[in-house]
């Protein structure tokens, strides 16, 4: 039966009965939940969102996300992906016209994320922040003072500032910090940088260091929501397939030896880890 004659058929007898119009209303949403088995939500549209992941079906409740760096590569796709699955985006940038998108549900601001005191009042009020800025070689040598470790600094601050209230952050590293020389063991330690740019055949440049830098800064932070996603070797441009292994970091492989995932794949698994998260405190990655 369709809907239109089922609500007519309730307002009929419901008025029969003397029932009040929101009781019928009420009786109406009961009837379409269990007979149709549709959620209230689906019915009344903008109250939650049905997200289709990698083939399966779940209710996803819209959160409020604020992307430093919306107009990169990496950061145009978290931001895509987080329109198209029903979510609410902030897009941030030194310079904004870079950044492109056009979306009912997306608002477009300035800001640069080494600004701490700017990133304070831009956040406050996110479920999310995401940190997808650019790893550019920095004009210093020393990779304490790369954009990577600097931006995850001023990040932590502003967090912490905000206290209880402050949203979960999440950064995007480099492959750097997947290569673990054991599990758990950094690829390289601390006290080796600026004696060394190369380890096991990779030239290191300060700012791959700073990735790790990074990691090591968030570890070391108490009491903030963070999420460090490490890629893996090769992420590029490509398709979104949403078929991909999640892993704790630690290089995955395929059966050809490669460590690889489009920035498109990388988006999804950013924003499942959102609606479901598994990797609080921790590093994550994901790869084919
Ligand atoms: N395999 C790998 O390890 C791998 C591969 C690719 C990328 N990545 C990592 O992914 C991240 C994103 O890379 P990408 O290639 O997407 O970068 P990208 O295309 O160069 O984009 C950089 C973005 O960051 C913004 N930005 C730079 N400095 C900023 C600041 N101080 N405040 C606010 N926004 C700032 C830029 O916009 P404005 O200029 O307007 O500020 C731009 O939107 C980097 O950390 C990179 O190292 C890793």
């Amino acid at each position: 039966m369709k809907k239109s004659a089922m609500l007519k058929i309730l307002v009929h007898h419901g008025r029969l009965a003397n029932l009040d119009k929101p009781v019928i209303l009420m009786l109406f949403i009961f009837l379409m939940i269990t007979v149709t088995g549709e959620g209230v939500a689906s019915q009344f549209g903008q109250m939650a969102k049905k997200v289709t992941v990698s083939g399966s079906v779940q209710i996803g409740k819209p959160v409020k996300i604020i992307v430093y760096g919306a107009s990169g590569r990496v950061g145009s796709r978290i931001v895509r992906e987080a329109l198209d699955r029903g979510h609410s985006v902030t897009g941030i940038g030194r310079t904004p016209a870079k950044i492109t998108q056009r979306h009912a549900r997306l608002k477009i601001a300035q800001g640069n994320v080494l600004d701490t005191a700017s990133v304070i009042k831009r956040i406050a009020g996110y479920d999310v922040v995401i940190s997808a800025v650019g790893a550019p070689n920095s004009k210093s040598d020393d990779p304490m003072l790369s954009v990577p470790r600097q931006a995850t600094v001023s990040l932590v601050k502003a967090l912490r500032t905000l206290g209880a209230k402050a949203p979960r952050m999440m950064v995007i590293g480099g492959a750097i910090t997947t290569l673990d020389l054991k599990r758990g063991v950094p690829y390289f330690r601390a006290k080796d940088i600026g004696t060394t740019t190369e380890i096991n055949g990779i030239t290191l440049t300060p700012s791959m260091i700073g990735h790790r830098l990074a990691l090591d800064y968030l570890y070391a932070s108490k009491n903030i929501k963070w999420t460090f996603i490490a890629p893996p070797m090769r992420l590029r441009p490509g398709k979104r397939t949403g078929k991909f292994r999640v892993g704790n970091g630690v290089v995955l492989r395929d059966k050809q030896g490669e460590s690889a995932i489009s920035m498109e794949d990388l988006a999804v698994a950013i924003i499942n880890e959102i609606e479901a998260p598994k990797y609080l405190g921790r590093r994550m990655t994901a790869a084919y």
